[in-house]
């Protein structure tokens, strides 16, 4: 979007909201409350288009163009795109062709993890605002790259980690800000992937037809085609993600850090492997643990794949605040307090609270505040400094494991203590003729 129609929808924006207080402003021939916000959607197969069906709920906000790399994804949404709305928008396979389209205000980012910084960048470069996918980026280093364009090029980025606007979460947050359970000392984050089988290794294969494979694997290392590593299942493979840890984890992680309020760990150890089914396609550990020391507290971060287990009350995912008086325990679904007893800590009269049910309009209010801000220039509720922090924080964990070993977080550098072998983790190597932008 040019600064000139960003200021535009914002001057229309305000006055809108100033309608509202005193309508008769309406009549005095000021501009109109509805500007019309054009989005496009990069990605489109899975939460690309789920984040795109939520957008257009929204009054006011159309989609103008699509763009896939698998053309047979792409005529797919594209048809569902035009029964929805009654026109099918513009496609394209090359996302910088998306980008050169003046009427886009915004686009959606949908791809793999290892495709969201370049398109997120030259999409701010090119004066479009950003919905991104978690986790933001891919290494720490895209991470940090991602927040500097954002400052740069003054864009509003909302990062894809929606339970930053669902209100049960918030909720719960404001409970635990109030002090309400203590001191909290173990904080536990949670993903337990029970539906999730085992993949069988099968051989590489030529590529389908309509798949530009060498655009999906774009800075990336080339290779031959192989069903495992494309659509949904990347995630299991270091190549283009960072499994369970980097996929859940960046929810869960953000709120126990929120909840905590505090950000920077001291060191970082994991453990874990293949330990559900060794002899399977996937890279990334089916069981892993994580413990984040932040010197008086700590994070314990916790995954498997094919069990939902059946703590706190079998939540296959959520997060723990353990406190002296009691824990309170958040999911997608609500949260809830259950008091301590027979501790040395229990509080008397400080009792359970029950369950506080989340309403399910998470991804709806996300979008809907993002769309708020790109006429506001407010900051998003999941803006790009959150996205950022946790994304590293997963990486942390991911580092720790592949090390095999403690690291230690230097929070004033930014950078591991001296360790050079953590501090090469936090980089990738770019597959010409892809580079790292420059910002
Ligand atoms: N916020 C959430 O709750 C949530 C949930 C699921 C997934 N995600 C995130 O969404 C992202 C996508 O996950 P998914 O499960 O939808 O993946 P997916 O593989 O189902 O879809 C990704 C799509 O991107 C396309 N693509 C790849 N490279 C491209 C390129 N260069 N240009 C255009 N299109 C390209 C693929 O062809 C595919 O259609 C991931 O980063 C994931 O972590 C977020």
């Amino acid at each position: 979007m040019t600064n000139d129609r960003r200021t535009f929808i914002k001057q229309s924006a305000t006055v809108a909201a100033a309608v509202s207080v005193f309508p008769s402003i309406m009549n005095a021939g000021c501009i109109g409350a509805n500007e019309r916000i054009t989005v496009a959607l990069i990605g489109c197969n899975n939460q690309g288009f789920s984040n795109l069906q939520s957008f257009l709920k929204l009054p006011n906000v159309v989609c103008a163009a699509m763009c896939d790399v698998d053309r047979n994804v792409l005529e797919k949404r594209a048809a569902e795109v035009e029964k929805l709305t009654g026109k099918k928008p513009q496609l394209f396979s090359d996302f910088r062709k998306v980008l050169e389209q003046k009427d886009i205000d915004a686009v959606i980012i949908g791809t793999p993890d290892h495709w969201h910084c370049i398109p997120m960048i030259y999409a701010a470069e090119a004066g479009k605002d950003v919905y991104c996918e978690k986790p933001l980026g891919y290494t720490i280093e895209e991470c940090n790259l991602m927040v500097k364009a954002t400052h740069r090029y003054k864009t509003v980025v909302q990062v894809g980690q929606w339970q930053r606007s669902d209100p049960h979460w918030l909720d719960a947050v404001k409970y635990l800000h109030a002090g309400n359970l203590g001191r909290i000392r173990s904080v536990r984050a949670w993903s337990y992937v029970g539906w999730k089988r085992s993949i069988p290794v099968v051989p590489d294969e030529p590529t389908p037809n309509g798949v530009d494979y060498d655009m999906w694997l774009g800075p990336r290392p080339s290779r031959p085609f192989n069903k495992n590593r494309f659509h949904a299942s990347f995630r299991w493979y270091w190549d283009y993600a960072g499994g369970v840890m980097a996929d859940w984890g960046v929810h869960m992680l953000d709120y126990a850090l929120f909840g905590m309020n505090q950000y920077v760990p001291k060191s970082i150890s994991s453990s874990g492997g293949k330990y559900a089914f060794p002899a399977d396609a996937m890279e990334t550990p089916d069981t892993q643990m994580a413990i984040y020391d932040f010197g008086d507290f700590g994070v314990l971060w916790d995954h498997t794949i094919g069990i939902n287990g059946v703590q706190f009350k079998r939540r296959p995912h959520g997060v723990a605040f353990i406190g002296e008086y009691g824990t309170l325990i958040v999911d997608r679904g609500g949260w809830e307090v259950m008091a301590e007893t027979t501790s040395t800590s229990a509080k008397e009269g400080f009792v359970d609270l029950p369950i506080q049910k989340g309403t399910g309009k998470g991804l709806d209010l996300h979008t809907a505040n993002f769309i708020d801000c790109i006429k506001t220039r407010n900051k998003p509720n999941c803006d790009i400094e959150i996205g950022a922090h946790i994304a590293r924080f997963s990486h942390m964990g991911n580092i720790a494991y592949r090390l095999g070993r403690k690291i230690v977080w230097d929070g004033d550098k930014q950078e591991f203590l001296n360790d050079l072998e953590a501090n090469a983790l936090t980089k990738a190597e770019y597959r010409a003729p892809w580079s790292l932008p420059k910002v």
